[in-house]
């Protein structure tokens, strides 16, 4: 087999970008305080609230998505509010830290990973314990590529008692699959420059409807930096309160200008046949997905490893050949790989990818077929894109 020069990225973000991407995120530097910077930042809210399907304010901040999530906290809660996480992964560990982190009193509806939250059991849930302040859930769980049934979940919480906050980490889910934030009943959604908005890190996204807006005027945890009202303040005279990232909203503005020429639903296929292509790949390489299908991200595909099969040098083999996808997080590191498919991703690539994987696999004791794998993927995705021509 040969080394590849260019590396094919499959983590689950960032993504490789478009060179309409890259060339737009190269351009020369303007003033943050100035017409130019206005329209970038106009443009570019509104497309996001066009395709997160909301009319509430969009805050673009600079950070990473984990500041965005720690955003959400900050500007709807006061320490000792009753907070409700619903974790079905790391991820949703993190939330569920970050709010403990500033004082919330936080209870968790801990599911075991692999498995979607179950709208059902969270009614229950809210329904027999005391009034939450707000509930904290994750729309898809990029460390197990488990996707939750958000639009039921939001129909659970809209209905419980004391009118909960529905706080969504909606990081590696929005752009790619189906959410409507405004019709859903969500009160406030996060997402990352680097995932399926195809631009490079550096931009948090924050969608806040009206109900989480209120809820920052009583909000009293400490914040500064990530304070809704001074972001809201400033981005009404077409600024940020503080310098971005200027040249990755360069490119975060491609990347929403093509996502609207796509269209949300024909993206969203997109990503849901390629997840399903990858699926069949994977199990042709005689490896078992974690997630059931019927709540299957369309963003990561997670499979377990063979037994006995060592991911460090498994890993760095495929490295080697220029194939980079990522491995477990936490109590699943060594157990699980993940493979990212979000953005500006098709079959070749995918094809591609499962193919170097299945070169690697029986130089680690695992039989399997690379070429059979990439064919088989392809011949899933031909099969569903003949379903919908
Ligand atoms: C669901 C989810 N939440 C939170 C994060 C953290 O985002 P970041 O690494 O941009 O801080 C990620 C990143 O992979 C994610 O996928």
């Amino acid at each position: 087999m040969m080394l590849r020069m260019e590396q094919n990225l499959r983590t689950p973000g960032p993504t490789p970008i478009p060179d309409a991407v890259r060339d737009a995120q190269a351009q020369q530097m303007i003033d943050h305080r100035g017409t130019e910077f206005a329209e970038l930042l106009r443009e570019t809210s509104a497309g996001l609230a066009e395709l997160i399907g909301t009319s509430g304010e969009i805050l673009l901040l600079t950070g990473s998505g984990s500041g965005a999530l720690e955003a959400a906290v900050v500007n709807t809660l006061s320490p000792g509010d009753r907070v409700l996480a619903v974790t079905i992964g790391s991820f949703g560990d993190r939330f569920a830290e970050i709010a403990t982190a500033f004082g919330a009193a936080v209870e968790r509806l801990e599911v075991e990973w692999g498995s979607a939250a179950d709208p059902g059991a969270l009614r229950d849930h809210l329904s027999s314990n005391e009034p939450y302040r707000a509930v904290l859930v994750t729309h898809n769980e990029t460390s197990t590529g488990v996707a939750n049934p958000l639009r039921e979940i939001a129909a659970v919480v809209r209905g419980a008692p004391g009118e909960p906050l529905l706080l969504v980490d909606g990081i590696s889910g929005l752009g790619a699959m189906p959410f409507e934030m405004d019709a859903w009943g969500v009160d406030l959604a996060v997402s990352a420059s680097q995932k399926a908005w195809m631009a490079s890190p550096g931009i948090a996204i924050a969608a806040v409807g009206e109900r989480a807006r209120a809820a920052g005027e009583v909000a009293r945890m400490p914040r500064y930096y990530w304070d809704f009202a001074e972001a809201r303040k400033w981005a009404g005279k077409g600024q940020t309160p503080w310098t971005p990232a200027i040249a990755v909203l360069y490119g975060l503005r491609v990347g929403v200008r093509r996502l609207r020429e796509e269209g949300r639903e024909r993206t969203w296929g997109r990503h849901a046949r390629i997840a399903t292509s990858v699926v069949a790949g994977i199990r042709s390489l005689g490896l078992r997905p974690v997630a059931p299908e019927s709540h299957r991200s369309a963003t990561v595909t997670a499979a377990w490893l063979p037994d006995g099969l060592d991911w460090v040098p498994f890993n760095a083999a495929m490295r080697a050949r220029g194939l980079v996808i990522a491995g477990g997080q936490g109590k699943w590191t060594g157990r699980i790989l993940r493979f990212g498919h979000m953005g500006d991703v098709g079959i070749d690539e995918m094809a591609e990818a499962l193919e170097l994987m299945g070169d690697t696999l029986p130089e680690y004791g695992h039989r399997a077929d690379g070429a059979q794998a990439a064919a088989a993927a392809r011949a899933a995705h031909e099969a569903m894109i003949a379903g919908v021509r």
